[in-house]
Protein backbone atom coordinates (compact mmCIF):
# COMPACT_ATOMS: atom_id res chain seq x y z
CA UNK A 1 0.00 0.00 0.00
CA UNK A 2 1.47 3.47 -0.74
CA UNK A 3 2.50 5.89 1.77
CA UNK A 4 0.88 9.41 1.84
CA UNK A 5 1.90 12.22 3.95
CA UNK A 6 -0.13 14.98 4.73
CA UNK A 7 1.55 18.67 6.25
CA UNK A 8 -1.05 20.75 7.79
CA UNK A 9 -3.25 17.94 8.25
CA UNK A 10 -5.07 19.95 10.60
CA UNK A 11 -6.19 23.04 7.64
CA UNK A 12 -9.60 22.43 6.13
CA UNK A 13 -8.40 21.16 2.88
CA UNK A 14 -5.94 19.01 5.21
CA UNK A 15 -8.93 17.33 7.06
CA UNK A 16 -10.66 16.78 3.52
CA UNK A 17 -7.42 15.01 2.07
CA UNK A 18 -6.68 12.67 4.82
CA UNK A 19 -10.78 11.69 5.31
CA UNK A 20 -10.78 11.17 1.03
CA UNK A 21 -7.29 9.34 0.63
CA UNK A 22 -7.66 7.33 4.23
CA UNK A 23 -11.46 6.15 2.91
CA UNK A 24 -10.55 4.81 -0.40
CA UNK A 25 -8.72 2.52 1.57
CA UNK A 26 -6.16 2.35 -0.67
CA UNK A 27 -3.93 4.62 0.62
CA UNK A 28 -1.89 4.44 4.50
CA UNK A 29 -2.28 8.45 5.08
CA UNK A 30 -0.16 9.81 7.80
CA UNK A 31 -1.75 13.57 9.09
CA UNK A 32 0.90 16.12 10.11
CA UNK A 33 0.88 19.07 12.30
CA UNK A 34 3.12 21.01 13.44
CA UNK A 35 2.98 19.08 16.59
CA UNK A 36 5.02 16.48 14.60
CA UNK A 37 7.40 18.66 11.98
CA UNK A 38 7.46 22.38 12.75
CA UNK A 39 7.94 23.10 9.10
CA UNK A 40 10.05 25.93 10.52
CA UNK A 41 12.53 24.38 10.85
CA UNK A 42 14.54 22.06 7.68
CA UNK A 43 15.72 19.57 9.96
CA UNK A 44 12.39 18.44 11.18
CA UNK A 45 11.32 18.79 7.70
CA UNK A 46 14.05 16.34 6.66
CA UNK A 47 13.13 14.24 9.33
CA UNK A 48 9.51 14.04 8.68
CA UNK A 49 10.44 12.39 5.17
CA UNK A 50 13.12 9.91 6.82
CA UNK A 51 10.61 8.53 9.76
CA UNK A 52 7.78 7.80 6.78
CA UNK A 53 9.70 7.60 3.13
CA UNK A 54 6.59 8.35 1.74
CA UNK A 55 5.42 7.68 -1.95
CA UNK A 56 2.95 10.93 -1.95
CA UNK A 57 3.24 14.37 -0.54
CA UNK A 58 0.12 16.29 -0.25
CA UNK A 59 1.19 20.14 1.12
CA UNK A 60 -1.85 21.77 2.94
CA UNK A 61 0.32 23.93 5.29
CA UNK A 62 0.85 27.44 4.85
CA UNK A 63 0.95 30.72 6.74
CA UNK A 64 -2.33 31.42 5.99
CA UNK A 65 -3.30 35.37 7.05
CA UNK A 66 -2.97 37.52 4.67
CA UNK A 67 -3.25 40.47 6.73
CA UNK A 68 -0.82 39.34 9.17
CA UNK A 69 1.17 38.32 6.28
CA UNK A 70 1.71 42.07 5.56
CA UNK A 71 3.54 42.74 9.11
CA UNK A 72 7.39 43.15 8.97
CA UNK A 73 7.87 41.06 12.07
CA UNK A 74 6.40 38.14 10.00
CA UNK A 75 8.25 38.03 6.64
CA UNK A 76 10.71 35.31 7.85
CA UNK A 77 8.08 33.33 9.12
CA UNK A 78 5.65 33.94 5.79
CA UNK A 79 8.50 32.84 3.50
CA UNK A 80 9.58 30.02 5.80
CA UNK A 81 6.21 28.55 5.38
CA UNK A 82 5.16 29.31 1.71
CA UNK A 83 8.18 29.18 0.39
CA UNK A 84 11.37 28.01 1.65
CA UNK A 85 9.61 24.55 2.84
CA UNK A 86 7.49 23.71 -0.08
CA UNK A 87 10.94 24.40 -1.70
CA UNK A 88 12.41 21.87 0.74
CA UNK A 89 9.47 19.59 0.17
CA UNK A 90 9.93 19.50 -3.79
CA UNK A 91 13.62 18.88 -3.80
CA UNK A 92 13.25 15.49 -1.07
CA UNK A 93 10.42 14.44 -3.66
CA UNK A 94 12.84 14.56 -6.36
CA UNK A 95 15.70 12.94 -4.70
CA UNK A 96 13.23 10.21 -3.26
CA UNK A 97 10.87 9.75 -6.57
CA UNK A 98 7.97 11.05 -4.31
CA UNK A 99 4.87 12.47 -5.64
CA UNK A 100 4.51 15.93 -4.63
CA UNK A 101 1.21 17.60 -4.51
CA UNK A 102 1.18 21.39 -3.29
CA UNK A 103 -2.12 23.69 -2.65
CA UNK A 104 -1.49 27.33 -3.98
CA UNK A 105 -3.79 30.34 -3.88
CA UNK A 106 -6.29 32.50 -6.44
CA UNK A 107 -4.44 35.19 -4.63
CA UNK A 108 -1.36 34.94 -6.90
CA UNK A 109 -3.86 36.98 -9.42
CA UNK A 110 -4.39 40.83 -9.64
CA UNK A 111 -7.74 41.28 -10.30
CA UNK A 112 -7.48 42.98 -13.49
CA UNK A 113 -8.20 39.99 -16.12
CA UNK A 114 -11.43 38.87 -16.60
CA UNK A 115 -10.65 35.59 -15.74
CA UNK A 116 -7.15 33.35 -14.77
CA UNK A 117 -6.74 30.01 -16.05
CA UNK A 118 -3.53 27.97 -15.79
CA UNK A 119 -1.39 29.77 -18.18
CA UNK A 120 -2.29 33.38 -16.87
CA UNK A 121 0.37 35.22 -15.65
CA UNK A 122 0.83 36.11 -12.00
CA UNK A 123 0.84 39.01 -10.59
CA UNK A 124 0.12 39.25 -6.86
CA UNK A 125 -0.89 42.49 -5.04
CA UNK A 126 -0.30 41.41 -1.54
CA UNK A 127 2.77 39.80 0.61
CA UNK A 128 1.08 36.70 1.17
CA UNK A 129 0.36 36.35 -2.97
CA UNK A 130 4.38 36.99 -3.35
CA UNK A 131 4.86 34.46 -0.90
CA UNK A 132 2.73 31.66 -2.65
CA UNK A 133 4.05 32.83 -5.85
CA UNK A 134 8.11 32.59 -4.77
CA UNK A 135 7.21 29.00 -3.42
CA UNK A 136 5.50 27.50 -6.49
CA UNK A 137 8.47 28.69 -8.37
CA UNK A 138 10.70 27.52 -6.09
CA UNK A 139 8.93 24.03 -6.30
CA UNK A 140 9.41 24.10 -10.35
CA UNK A 141 13.05 24.46 -9.89
CA UNK A 142 13.54 21.75 -7.63
CA UNK A 143 10.74 19.40 -9.01
CA UNK A 144 9.27 19.61 -12.30
CA UNK A 145 7.20 16.51 -12.22
CA UNK A 146 5.17 18.03 -8.59
CA UNK A 147 1.51 19.50 -9.01
CA UNK A 148 0.67 22.62 -7.97
CA UNK A 149 -3.08 22.75 -7.19
CA UNK A 150 -4.82 26.61 -7.09
CA UNK A 151 -7.98 27.16 -5.49
CA UNK A 152 -10.86 29.48 -4.75
CA UNK A 153 -12.57 30.86 -1.11
CA UNK A 154 -12.44 26.97 0.48
CA UNK A 155 -15.37 25.86 2.67
CA UNK A 156 -16.07 22.74 4.50
CA UNK A 157 -17.64 21.34 7.47
CA UNK A 158 -14.17 20.48 9.14
CA UNK A 159 -12.83 23.95 10.13
CA UNK A 160 -14.54 27.45 10.81
CA UNK A 161 -14.98 29.46 7.35
CA UNK A 162 -16.99 32.39 6.46
CA UNK A 163 -19.90 30.16 5.40
CA UNK A 164 -19.89 27.94 8.47
CA UNK A 165 -19.62 31.04 10.38
CA UNK A 166 -22.87 32.48 8.30
CA UNK A 167 -24.49 29.73 8.85
CA UNK A 168 -24.30 29.89 12.60
CA UNK A 169 -24.87 33.40 12.54
CA UNK A 170 -28.27 32.91 10.88
CA UNK A 171 -29.07 30.00 12.99
CA UNK A 172 -29.20 32.29 15.55
CA UNK A 173 -30.67 35.09 13.57
CA UNK A 174 -27.88 37.24 14.52
CA UNK A 175 -26.26 39.78 12.80
CA UNK A 176 -24.03 39.00 9.97
CA UNK A 177 -21.22 41.08 8.13
CA UNK A 178 -20.37 40.42 5.02
CA UNK A 179 -17.82 42.39 2.21
CA UNK A 180 -19.82 42.86 -0.99
CA UNK A 181 -17.02 43.94 -3.46
CA UNK A 182 -14.66 41.18 -3.19
CA UNK A 183 -15.56 38.23 -5.62
CA UNK A 184 -13.96 34.97 -6.02
CA UNK A 185 -14.45 31.24 -7.04
CA UNK A 186 -16.10 29.37 -3.31
CA UNK A 187 -15.39 25.98 -3.52
CA UNK A 188 -16.00 22.96 -1.35
CA UNK A 189 -12.86 21.93 -0.01
CA UNK A 190 -14.20 18.33 0.02
CA UNK A 191 -14.62 18.17 -3.35
CA UNK A 192 -11.21 19.79 -4.21
CA UNK A 193 -9.74 16.81 -1.61
CA UNK A 194 -11.90 14.65 -3.87
CA UNK A 195 -10.71 15.85 -7.25
CA UNK A 196 -7.28 15.34 -6.18
CA UNK A 197 -7.73 11.64 -4.80
CA UNK A 198 -9.08 11.24 -8.60
CA UNK A 199 -6.44 13.28 -10.67
CA UNK A 200 -3.85 10.83 -8.58
CA UNK A 201 -5.99 7.89 -9.46
CA UNK A 202 -6.62 8.23 -13.00
CA UNK A 203 -3.15 9.18 -14.02
CA UNK A 204 -0.55 9.37 -11.21
CA UNK A 205 2.29 10.76 -13.61
CA UNK A 206 0.50 14.12 -14.25
CA UNK A 207 2.18 16.88 -13.24
CA UNK A 208 2.16 20.98 -13.95
CA UNK A 209 -0.66 23.63 -12.42
CA UNK A 210 -4.43 22.68 -11.95
CA UNK A 211 -6.98 24.91 -10.99
CA UNK A 212 -9.57 23.05 -9.16
CA UNK A 213 -12.61 25.51 -8.28
CA UNK A 214 -16.46 25.76 -7.32
CA UNK A 215 -17.87 27.10 -10.40
CA UNK A 216 -19.87 30.04 -8.11
CA UNK A 217 -18.10 33.49 -9.05
CA UNK A 218 -19.81 35.54 -6.06
CA UNK A 219 -19.10 37.77 -3.11
CA UNK A 220 -19.39 36.78 0.88
CA UNK A 221 -22.61 38.98 1.13
CA UNK A 222 -24.41 37.33 -2.12
CA UNK A 223 -23.43 33.96 0.14
CA UNK A 224 -24.83 35.58 3.54
CA UNK A 225 -28.08 36.58 1.44
CA UNK A 226 -28.28 32.97 0.39
CA UNK A 227 -27.53 31.16 3.62
CA UNK A 228 -30.09 33.74 5.49
CA UNK A 229 -32.83 33.22 2.42
CA UNK A 230 -32.40 29.17 2.84
CA UNK A 231 -32.73 29.10 6.38
CA UNK A 232 -35.54 31.81 6.65
CA UNK A 233 -33.40 33.03 8.93
CA UNK A 234 -34.57 36.89 10.50
CA UNK A 235 -30.62 37.67 10.83
CA UNK A 236 -29.78 41.05 9.29
CA UNK A 237 -27.44 41.52 6.94
CA UNK A 238 -24.71 44.34 7.00
CA UNK A 239 -23.03 44.83 3.63
CA UNK A 240 -19.35 45.76 4.07
CA UNK A 241 -16.68 47.09 1.47
CA UNK A 242 -13.03 45.06 1.23
CA UNK A 243 -11.69 48.31 2.07
CA UNK A 244 -13.03 48.77 5.81
CA UNK A 245 -12.76 45.18 6.23
CA UNK A 246 -9.18 44.46 5.73
CA UNK A 247 -6.86 46.85 7.43
CA UNK A 248 -3.73 45.14 6.13
CA UNK A 249 -3.40 43.74 2.68
CA UNK A 250 -4.47 44.54 -0.58
CA UNK A 251 -6.95 41.85 -1.85
CA UNK A 252 -7.88 41.74 -5.56
CA UNK A 253 -11.61 42.84 -6.02
CA UNK A 254 -11.98 39.79 -8.80
CA UNK A 255 -10.05 36.37 -8.55
CA UNK A 256 -12.58 34.49 -11.47
CA UNK A 257 -10.44 31.63 -12.40
CA UNK A 258 -10.93 29.23 -15.18
CA UNK A 259 -9.77 26.02 -16.07
CA UNK A 260 -7.58 25.05 -19.15
CA UNK A 261 -7.03 21.48 -17.87
CA UNK A 262 -8.50 21.66 -14.17
CA UNK A 263 -11.86 21.13 -13.04
CA UNK A 264 -14.81 23.34 -12.17
CA UNK A 265 -16.58 22.02 -9.12
CA UNK A 266 -19.64 21.47 -8.17
CA UNK A 267 -21.29 25.25 -7.21
CA UNK A 268 -21.86 26.19 -3.22
CA UNK A 269 -26.19 25.41 -3.80
CA UNK A 270 -25.03 22.41 -5.25
CA UNK A 271 -23.16 21.76 -1.73
CA UNK A 272 -25.32 23.50 0.47
CA UNK A 273 -27.95 20.90 1.54
CA UNK A 274 -25.54 19.11 2.66
CA UNK A 275 -24.12 21.39 5.52
CA UNK A 276 -27.42 23.58 5.89
CA UNK A 277 -29.85 21.75 8.25
CA UNK A 278 -32.70 23.85 9.26
CA UNK A 279 -32.98 25.61 12.13
N1 LIG B 1 -8.69 28.67 2.82
C1 LIG B 1 -8.91 29.17 1.61
O1 LIG B 1 -9.90 29.87 1.37
C2 LIG B 1 -7.93 28.90 0.51
C3 LIG B 1 -8.12 29.54 -0.72
C4 LIG B 1 -7.24 29.28 -1.78
C5 LIG B 1 -6.19 28.40 -1.60
N2 LIG B 1 -6.02 27.79 -0.39
C6 LIG B 1 -4.85 26.90 -0.24
O2 LIG B 1 -5.18 25.69 0.39
C7 LIG B 1 -4.13 25.27 1.27
C8 LIG B 1 -4.73 24.95 2.62
O3 LIG B 1 -5.44 26.07 3.08
P1 LIG B 1 -6.33 25.99 4.40
O4 LIG B 1 -7.09 27.26 4.48
O5 LIG B 1 -7.07 24.70 4.43
O6 LIG B 1 -5.20 26.00 5.52
P2 LIG B 1 -5.28 26.59 6.99
O7 LIG B 1 -6.58 26.14 7.59
O8 LIG B 1 -4.96 28.01 7.00
O9 LIG B 1 -4.12 25.80 7.72
C9 LIG B 1 -2.77 26.00 7.45
C10 LIG B 1 -2.01 24.85 8.09
O10 LIG B 1 -0.63 25.17 8.09
C11 LIG B 1 -0.04 24.46 9.15
N3 LIG B 1 1.13 25.12 9.69
C12 LIG B 1 1.27 26.42 9.99
N4 LIG B 1 2.48 26.63 10.52
C13 LIG B 1 3.11 25.42 10.56
C14 LIG B 1 4.39 24.97 10.99
N5 LIG B 1 5.29 25.81 11.52
N6 LIG B 1 4.70 23.66 10.88
C15 LIG B 1 3.81 22.80 10.36
N7 LIG B 1 2.59 23.16 9.92
C16 LIG B 1 2.26 24.45 10.03
C17 LIG B 1 -1.08 24.47 10.26
O11 LIG B 1 -0.90 23.21 10.87
P3 LIG B 1 -1.21 22.98 12.44
O12 LIG B 1 -2.69 23.04 12.51
O13 LIG B 1 -0.64 21.71 12.76
O14 LIG B 1 -0.54 24.13 13.15
C18 LIG B 1 -2.41 24.59 9.54
O15 LIG B 1 -3.14 23.40 9.63
C19 LIG B 1 -3.11 26.41 1.30
O16 LIG B 1 -2.01 26.10 0.51
C20 LIG B 1 -3.84 27.59 0.65
O17 LIG B 1 -2.98 28.40 -0.11
C21 LIG B 1 -6.85 28.03 0.67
Amino acid sequence: MEKVIIFGAQSLLGKECFSVFSQSKLYEVIPLSHYNYDLLNAEELKKAFSDHNPDIVINCAEFADIDAAEKKENEDLVYTLNCDAPEMMAHLCTKSGTKFIHFSTDHVFDGKEETYNEQSPVHPINVYGESKVEGELAIWEENPYAIIIRTGTLFGESSDNFVTQAISLAKKHRKIFAVDDEMSNFTSAKDVAESVFQMIEDDPEQYGVFHLFGKDFTSPAIIATKIIHILSSRSALTLVHADEAYQQAKRAKKRHLEASRGQVLPGILETFPSIVSPI
